[in-house]
């Protein structure tokens, strides 16, 4: 009998997470200040985050302790379980091994506890009692309000009106956890009204919650601001995920992966898994390990985005970032993978792909959803929308390898479950969802927007 589910013990967790900045081939691009053009220090950041973030964000510490408050909750879930997917594997008919790491076993239901709850502990430690925060899909919200009713904090969040509609649910979750959520754009900072006074029926986008949170925190003394992806804090705490992952399969299923593969929203769950992994190709004890960045259609920012500084938020509120952009007051169309509607990438996985270190491929909804159907058929779990991208490259490649006869290991990185997503499968099997090609003009407009750096 050939095993299914791979677990660490709980002792076997790690207490540090991985930071690349420390084996970086090359350094990167400094963060400016939008108003200067010089780069940002800590205290530029102090409005918006706790100074232990702000020094995370800039260390070069290759790893960095969790501290115990952190680990305690952590183990409400983790370590997760890394799959073989035998059955999907029989369903392809492949010679390809296929494993997935499934982080929907999470309270909210993905990777985002893994940085939320982080977040909510430093925050708390510094004395600070409410953040404010955007979502997409919903499943950051939830997230940040479960990390805020760990650790006693009041959360408000600004949730994409899109998805505010699509998910009713999510915002009761956040709600049952103790958070506060609204829909963006909204009436409660000027971002928002600026928003509703040139369009009344703005779907929003996460580019102007962002605004509208960072606003609300900059305004406010008892308040601070919370990102659930893009930044080098974020993914770093999302490092747990890879480094699990490679000790797990390492020491218990005694595989390394050819290729791995995940989805890009703002970059965080993939980052999380394959960061740990990328350090073995940088060293070059595994120079052909493949890396699959995967992102949606409609908001292509790696494969058809220019590599420029720009804001992190629709208003040019955040200092610059150096990043695969399609302009940060690009709205882009209302897929159902709310978590991959943002218009930049994390600067980490921007600069790793500028230097060829991994690779990007951008899919179509209705193909990701029938890719979700088969590993839901196969595997059991329903998954995110935003999984299902990944999933959709996973059985490609893994077609591909009965094409060629390799027996490939294909690692999945899977971001989280779809039960909160129902709406969208519904409309799927109604046949109501279609593909949205990528909107050039739109995009075209919006980097003519981008600030300008000497
Ligand atoms: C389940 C799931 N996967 C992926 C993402 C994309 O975010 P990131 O790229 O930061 O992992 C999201 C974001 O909301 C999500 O909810």
């Amino acid at each position: 009998m050939e095993r299914t589910k791979f677990i660490l013990n709980e002792n076997e967790v790690p207490t540090s997470w991985y930071n690349i900045l420390a084996d970086l081939p090359e350094p990167m691009p400094p963060v400016l200040h939008p108003g200067t053009g010089k780069p940002i220090g800590p205290d530029d950041l102090a409005p918006l985050f706790p100074m232990a973030l702000i020094q995370q964000e800039m260390s070069s510490e290759r790893y960095i302790e969790i501290p115990d408050e952190v680990s305690d909750i952590y183990r409400l879930w983790r370590p997760t379980t890394l799959f073989r997917a035998h059955r999907l594997e029989k369903a392809l008919d492949t010679p390809a091994k296929i494993f997935y790491k499934y982080e929907g076993s999470s309270p909210p239901g993905s990777h985002k506890p893994n940085t939320a709850v982080a977040q909510a502990y430093y925050n708390k430690k510094e004395g600070i009692n409410r953040i404010t925060t955007e979502t997409g899909a919903g499943q950051w919200g939830s997230a940040l309000s479960f990390g805020g009713a760990c650790f006693g904090l009041e959360i408000k969040v600004y949730m994409v009106r899109i998805s505010y509609d699509q998910k009713p649910y999510r915002r009761i979750m956040m709600e049952t956890w103790g958070g506060k959520c609204v829909p963006s754009p909204s009436p409660d900072t000027k971002a928002g009204r600026d928003m509703l006074a040139k369009d009344p029926d703005c779907p929003g986008s996460l580019g102007l919650a962002i605004s509208e949170a960072v606003e609300e925190a900059v305004g406010r003394d008892d308040t601070h601001y919370s990102l659930g992806s893009v930044l080098n804090h974020v993914l770093l705490h999302q490092t747990v995920i890879g480094l699990e992952t490679r000790k797990v399969m390492m020491e218990k299923a005694d595989v390394y992966p050819d290729i791995i593969v995940g989805c890009i929203g703002g970059g965080s769950n993939f980052a999380g898994m394959f960061l740990p992994f990328v350090k073995d190709k940088i060293d070059g004890t595994k120079p052909d390990l493949r890396i699959i960045n995967v992102e949606s259609t409609s908001c292509p920012t790696l494969t058809k985005g220019p590599y420029a500084y720009d804001f992190g938020d629709e208003a040019g509120l955040t200092p610059l970032l150096k990043m695969y952009t399609l302009g940060h007051d690009f709205i882009p169309p209302p897929v159902h993978a709310g978590g991959l509607r943002y218009h930049g990438m994390a600067p980490i996985i921007s600069h790793l792909y500028k230097l060829g270190l991994v690779e990007a491929r951008a899919e179509h909804q209705l193909g990701t959803f029938k890719a979700g159907v088969t590993f839901a058929r196969s595997e059991g779990i329903i998954s995110a929308p935003e999984t299902n991208h990944a999933i959709k490259v996973v059985i490609d490649e893994a077609l591909a390898c009965k094409k060629s006869g390799e027996a490939k290991t294909i690692l999945l990185a899977h971001s989280g479950h779809g039960h909160v997503d129902m709406a969208a499968y519904e409309a799927y099997f109604a046949g109501r969802l279609k593909d949205y090609d990528y909107p050039k003009e739109k995009v075209e407009e919006s980097l003519a927007n981008l600030p300008k750096v000497d």
